[in-house]
């Protein structure tokens, strides 16, 4: 197993075959569940990994401390990809003290109906293993009520839950500096932007706390441990947390027949002649609404098109709008257009999901086509790219 530094290892386990991380979000690199052992005068676990894996998870551990007993287990989330593996771990450490708040002992009694062996600590707690001293600090809401966060003191090392996770599993290397990130950035983007995007306000709270304490290693409960890139994860927490983003724009579209995404070429090559030059866009129907999210946390601009269907709003947009509102992104504006073949209610929809849901900043005039393209509807489709990209730049 991977000693991180000091008889801290890891003992997580990596996730291949699951599709859709939460049922929702897929995972084309995979995913890992993350548990660190702390080797001490007491032996503590940080976190569990999801029950499918609790074979591997157990081996893991067997290899660090042989038959030596857990005296610790901290739970800083009790979301079953973390805490899964409990009921299991209680079975063959019967003695383990189960270190958590008191909303992690409601949801463990809720979840597995265990009310034992609970040892609460409220925030700034500490406890010593010997050697390496843990501090408790309570970060709710980054993403559940219980979550909190634990600080080894001695060595700098942060386990941080949730927080900084990211998508993709870990193959060989488990440190930032032994891999190559590349792939990590956007992965870790959508992450954020599909599982803890909603609660920007908890996150800059936790980052709040953070600030006051020092270390050089996060390890979080998804993804490589950081340590060359603490500060650089940190400010994209930071950046997120605020809905802070780059002047691009993001073209959503949804068509049938392909006479909608003609509106978005036009909308889209008009924006580009104006100057704008990070520019996604995505045909709704094809591409995971949780990457359309996590581009969202990156541009500012949104335009959305789509045709009318069934005298409402075609299905997959009205998915897409569904889930940005539900994650009350703030600081951004938005175009829209739609098309119909006898009779317009696209255009519609889309301004009752801004004004009542997404309140994003519009900018430009709406554009409605019907059937196909006209030289007229062009120069709308010009018009509202054109107002966007002054929009975006002028800033
Ligand atoms: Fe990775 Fe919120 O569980």
């Amino acid at each position: 197993m991977k000693e991180i530094k000091n008889k801290v290892f890891y003992v997580g386990v990596n996730d291949r075959n699951k599709a859709l991380f939460e049922g929702l979000w897929p995972l084309p690199y995979g995913v890992s569940y993350n548990s660190y052992l702390i080797d001490d005068e007491k032996v503590c676990l940080i976190d569990t990994v999801e029950v499918d894996f609790f074979p591997q998870f157990l081996e893991n551990i067997h290899e660090v401390i042989g038959d030596r007993p857990i005296d610790y287990l901290v739970i800083n989330h009790m979301e079953p990809d973390h805490s899964g593996s409990l009921p299991l771990l209680l079975k063959y450490y019967p003695d383990i003290k189960i270190i958590g708040n008191k909303k992690t002992f409601d949801m463990m009694g809720g979840f597995y109906h265990i009310k034992e062996n609970e040892a609460e600590v409220k925030n700034a707690d500490t406890l010593s293993l010997g050697y390496h001293t843990l501090n408790f600090y309570m970060t709710p809401m980054v993403h559940w009520p219980e979550t909190m966060m634990t600080l080894d003191t001695t060595d700098g090392i942060l386990f941080s839950g949730d927080g900084f996770g990211c998508f993709g599993a870990l193959n060989g290397g488990i440190l930032d500096e032994a891999i190559d990130t590349d792939w990590c950035w956007l992965e870790m983007i959508r992450y954020y932007s599909n599982i803890v995007g909603k609660y920007g306000t908890p996150v800059q709270n936790a980052l709040k706390k953070l600030a006051e304490i020092k270390f050089d290693y996060i390890c979080s409960t998804h993804g490589p441990v950081w340590h060359q890139y603490v500060k650089e994860v940190v400010k994209m927490y930071d950046r997120m947390s605020r809905y802070e983003t780059e002047p691009g724009l993001l073209i959503c579209y949804g068509t049938m027949y392909g006479n909608t995404e003609r509106m978005a070429e036009v909308i889209a090559k008009a924006a580009s002649e104006a100057g704008v030059k990070n520019i996604g866009m995505f045909n709704v129907s094809k591409t995971h609404h949780s990457y359309i999210l996590r581009d969202l946390f990156r541009f500012k601009g949104l335009i959305v098109g789509a045709p009318t269907y069934n005298n409402g709003l075609y299905h997959e947009m009205e998915t897409l709008l569904s889930e940005i509102a539900n994650k009350d992104i703030k600081n951004h504006y938005i175009g829209w257009f739609g098309s119909f073949a006898w009779a317009g209610k696209a255009v519609q929809k889309i301004s009752d999901w801004n004004e009542n849901k997404i309140h994003f900043e519009p900018v430009g005039e709406p554009v409605e086509m019907k059937q196909a393209l006209t030289p007229e509807v062009k120069a709308q489709c010009e018009a509202l790219g054109k107002a966007m990209a002054e929009k975006l730049l002028g800033e």
